[in-house]
């Protein structure tokens, strides 16, 4: 007979309550069933039995022990409706296939190659900021690591316009992600409200520009070895390649999953630094001791320890990715806790990265805590940024170095300080977000 218990929760079996808190504030809700309920949460959104584990343990049994009887959580799923059946998205030997085929554009050597690319575009963007000027810090980053992404792993040089429309169209189709986050779901993409209108023609303006892409590297059959030329040329046991569908999703999540993520990242590393003058000094001297006034280069990574850690820190404190859904396919039993199938279980980084058993005065911008003593005691999943597991972020490796250059390149050519008089608030989407955005006022150094 099984010993295992269900975790605690709130009494009562049909509560409409906790589903609008999770829905309308997601961090404050999680951050308080935390406080409440300890390392293990259960809850009923409407029908649907929900889970939080908040401890390293129990996250490594579902990202990993137990990893084979979880698929995505139904909110993931439901981002099928802009990213398609995509690496993100797509489950079992479909899913397999597809990590397969994308994995060697991730391998070190690939990625080396990328840095000279990002560095280029950082410098294109520093030609354009002026000392004196306020810029709207997350929009500039969103452009830039767009920009990345695409040339990087399309091949793709974006116009200016087309980074535009691409940027609203994101936008647009993430409004209603997010509209259809505070129903619960309850809002299908396929109903015609004018704000699933609005979003499926937002979509449809992203295929364009995307199948354009797909369309002119097959017709270049350029000698090129990105990511795009390797999804193209791929053949299953059959000889069959991906349809225009296909590439499609994989196209659309990439440049989503691969920009979006390390602007966020960025913007809120520049708002940490300018809270913090201690660490932004001591960023400076690294940078200056290392780069002697030059753009960075993929070779003066193990050199910008300094500027890793500061990186490292501010995705503790401000993960992008700020929370992981699972979805138990089948009953199971973790760290004693009774999981029945179906049960949604909820981890988050926002809540394990800011918990003080790990992290020592966990609310302070400490980028030196990061030794390798540290790292060595650390528990494996109290600090995961890229999730972990089977699933774990595939661009990882390249999104840390992409951030620590664009940091190095950055920081030593323009001090940015807050614009006085606005406040800062989190926006738990997609990605965490600042709302409305930061306004920095740019000094050049
Ligand atoms: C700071 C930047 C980034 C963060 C914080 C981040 C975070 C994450 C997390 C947490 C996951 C796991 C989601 C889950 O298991 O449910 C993930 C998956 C993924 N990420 Fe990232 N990511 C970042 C940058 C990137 C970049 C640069 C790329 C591509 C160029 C990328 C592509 C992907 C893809 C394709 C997946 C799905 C992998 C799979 O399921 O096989 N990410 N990311």
């Amino acid at each position: 007979m099984s010993t295992a218990t269900l975790p605690p929760g709130p009494k009562g079996v049909f509560l409409p309550g906790p589903l609008y808190r999770f829905t309308h504030d997601p961090l404050q809700f999680i951050a308080r069933t935390a406080r409440e309920y300890g390392d293990a949460a259960r809850f009923r959104f409407i029908k649907f039995p929900v889970y939080f584990f908040n401890r390293p343990d129990l996250i490594e049994e579902v990202l990993i022990t137990q990893g084979a009887k979880f698929i995505k959580s139904a909110d993931l799923r439901e981002g099928g409706s802009v990213l398609g059946n995509g690496l993100l998205t797509s489950e079992g030997e479909f899913w397999r296939r597809q990590r397969r085929l994308a994995r060697p554009a991730f391998h070190r050597e690939r990625v080396m190659a990328y840095a000279p690319v990002i560095t280029g575009y950082a410098e294109e963007m520093l030609e354009t900021w002026r000392s004196g000027e306020t810029r709207e810090i997350r929009a500039e980053m969103m452009r830039l690591t767009l920009k990345i992404a695409a040339k990087t792993l399309f091949g793709a040089d974006l116009r200016p316009e087309t980074v535009e429309v691409i940027g609203e169209s994101l936008a647009a189709a993430i409004r209603q992600y997010d509209a259809r986050v505070k129903t619960g779901f309850l809002l299908k993409a396929k109903w015609s409200t004018p704000g699933n209108v609005r979003a499926r023609k937002a979509v449809q303006r992203l295929d364009g520009i995307l199948y354009e892409i797909i369309d002119h590297r097959r017709k270049a059959r350029k000698e090129t070895d990105d990511l795009l030329s390797m999804l193209l040329e791929a053949r299953d046991e059959n000889g069959d390649g991906m349809n225009g569908k296909q590439l499609r999703d994989e196209v659309m999540t990439l440049l989503l999953a691969g920009h979006e993520t390390t602007a966020s990242a960025l913007t809120w590393t520049f708002y940490l630094l300018a809270q913090n003058p201690d660490v932004e000094k001591e960023l400076l001297r690294e940078l200056g001791d290392v780069l002697h006034g030059r753009m960075p280069i993929y070779e003066d990574l193990p050199n910008l320890r300094f500027t890793d850690a500061v990186v490292r820190e501010s995705l503790r404190l401000y993960p992008p990715a700020w929370a992981m859904g699972r979805q138990c396919a089948e009953d199971c039993v973790i760290g004693g806790y009774d999981v029945p199938r179906s049960t949604t279980i909820y981890m988050s980084q926002w809540v394990v990265h800011h918990d003080a058993r790990y992290f020592e005065q966990p609310e302070r911008f400490r980028p030196s805590r990061w030794s390798e003593e540290f790292q060595k005691k650390m528990p494996k999943f109290a600090y995961f940024p890229f999730g972990g597991g089977p699933r774990v972020c595939i661009g990882a490796s390249f999104a840390m170095m992409e951030a620590t250059l664009l940091l190095a390149a950055i920081v030593p050519r323009f001090r940015l300080a807050l614009a006085p008089g606005q406040r800062v608030k989190l926006w738990p989407s997609i990605t965490l977000r600042p709302k409305p955005g930061i306004q920095f006022l740019l000094t050049r150094r």
